[in-house]
């Protein structure tokens, strides 16, 4: 049996189809070894929404190649959207042996086979040239009838739409990922059916924007509402909305229905009117603002979360100020920040004046210090309550990790079996995570 090693790196679609792949070479007769010198086959699942998240990729491609120079006859593979985006780039100035972009992972056990059988099985003086380079018609594919290797026991996830045609100015996930499509509703459901059967208990609902959702007359409201009828779910959670296309409607089903979780990840992106239409992102901040307010008043208890680029081309110091204000306004119980990489390309990339490293640094490292100061007041509030936690894993370092339904991970002392839900009484904070006990 051939061994395979893979590395993942970016968001939570990548790690979804880490379990794709996993499955595909499963069935196709190879097993997962999670120690890279005795694997045949080494796989890395890449991102590219940033430079640094690309450059890493390729640092690690230099080692996969070390490790294959030394005992010739592997296979290096790139899967992921650094393949979409540097396609041929990746053999020829990198040493892949095989490209395959998000679309292209079926034909990944075919492709393997032709190029494990053309490796020479000794060292060869001449580099080779014109390796086989695959994937890059980005299909319909939505992986219909795969069902992914779950990430753990308890939570799994479910793809609902793929694509992106919103075209954020800074954005390269329409180029990698290709166009908007969704799955079928009755796929969704047959997939977070077999997802239940197998154990779990939690199904996150995963699309770039989930809110595009579109089959058959249903949206995403209606894809929800089946989704957690389901026998036997005890949590749904989805991931990611667009802010401008969130509705009362879609508000209203999350608070109507017990077991969807009231949590709401809503990238902001910027505070600042005039860099969000820079932006293309199609919402102003009191637009943004508005729907913050009317999803607080009809979701009781809303876990709000957020993304927030600093250093956008042309950001002047009101800019960045108006995105702190609205950070603190808002209060979100935790965020993602990061600092604008040019992605050549995308439409942003032709923008000026770039903002110096120096000062977008500085910009970020006082939002961190910011949003830090209200996610510890945030965990802080938890002190003292009775919460129901869901056992999700064991914690990196001691004891069991849990979540709330509104997202907020908990640590509880001691083991406790995964996929357990029950009530906890959170007793203290630990670094900055709340940590429970049991409940009386
Ligand atoms: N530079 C910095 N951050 C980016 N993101 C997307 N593209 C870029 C970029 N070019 C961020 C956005 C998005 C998150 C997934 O990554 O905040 O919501
Ligand atoms: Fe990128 Fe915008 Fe699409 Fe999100 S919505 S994936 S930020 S283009």
């Amino acid at each position: 049996m051939r061994r395979f090693f893979l590395e993942v790196y970016g968001c939570q679609m990548n790690r979804h189809e880490a379990g794709i792949v996993r499955r595909i070479l499963s069935s196709a007769g190879y097993s997962e070894t999670n120690d890279e010198n005795e694997a045949e086959v080494l796989l890395m699942l890449t991102c590219s929404v940033r430079d640094h998240a690309e450059q890493r990729a390729l640092g690690r491609l230099g080692d996969f190649r070390g490790l294959k120079e030394r005992s010739p006859g592997r296979v290096v593979a790139v899967l992921g959207c650094v393949s979409q985006n540097l396609k041929s780039e990746l053999s020829s100035d990198h040493g892949a042996d095989l490209v395959i972009g998000p679309d292209g992972y079926r034909r990944l056990p075919e492709m393997l086979t032709s190029v494990l059988l053309s490796q020479p099985k000794t060292q060869d003086p001449k580099p080779k040239v014109g390796s086989p380079v695959f994937s890059l018609d980005q299909s319909a594919e939505c992986y219909d009838g795969i069902m992914p290797v779950p990430e753990s026991p308890a939570c799994g996830s479910v793809t609902v739409m793929r694509g992106c045609d919103n075209y954020c100015s800074y954005c390269i996930v329409p180029y990698v990922r290709g166009r908007e499509r969704s799955k079928p509703a009755e796929q969704v459901t047959m997939e977070a059916r077999a997802l239940l059967e197998q154990g779990v208990k939690e199904v996150t609902l995963l699309g770039q924007n989930v809110l595009a959702y579109r089959s058959n007359g249903t949206d995403f409201a209606g894809l929800l509402e089946r989704v957690a009828a389901l026998p036997g779910i005890a949590r749904v959670r989805f991931l990611t909305s667009h802010p401008k296309d969130v509705t009362e409607r879609f508000l209203k089903m999350i608070a109507d229905t017990p077991n969807v979780c009231p949590a709401l990840h809503l990238p902001l992106q910027s505070g600042s009117d005039r860099i969000l239409g820079l932006m293309n992102r199609r919402y102003t901040r009191t637009e943004y603002l508005e729907r913050v307010e009317l999803a607080r008043k009809l979701i009781p208890g809303l876990g709000l979360t957020t993304d927030i680029i600093v250093g956008f081309p042309g950001e002047t110091d009101e800019d960045y100020a108006a995105t702190l204000e609205l950070v603190r306004t808002i209060g979100y119980h935790y965020a993602y920040m990061f600092r604008y990489s040019v992605r050549p390309g995308t439409a942003s990339a032709q923008l000026g004046p770039a903002v110096p490293v120096a000062v977008a640094q500085e910009r970020l490292e006082r939002l961190i210090a910011l949003q830090n100061d209200i996610t510890r007041a945030h965990h802080r509030s938890f002190v003292g309550r009775r919460v129901e936690l869901m056992v999700e894993a064991p914690a990196p370092r001691g004891g069991t990790m849990a979540r709330t339904s509104d997202g907020t991970v908990v640590i509880v002392p001691g083991p406790v079996p995964v996929g357990t839900i029950r009530d906890f009484m959170v007793t203290s904070i630990s670094g900055w995570t709340p940590v429970a006990g049991p409940a009386n």
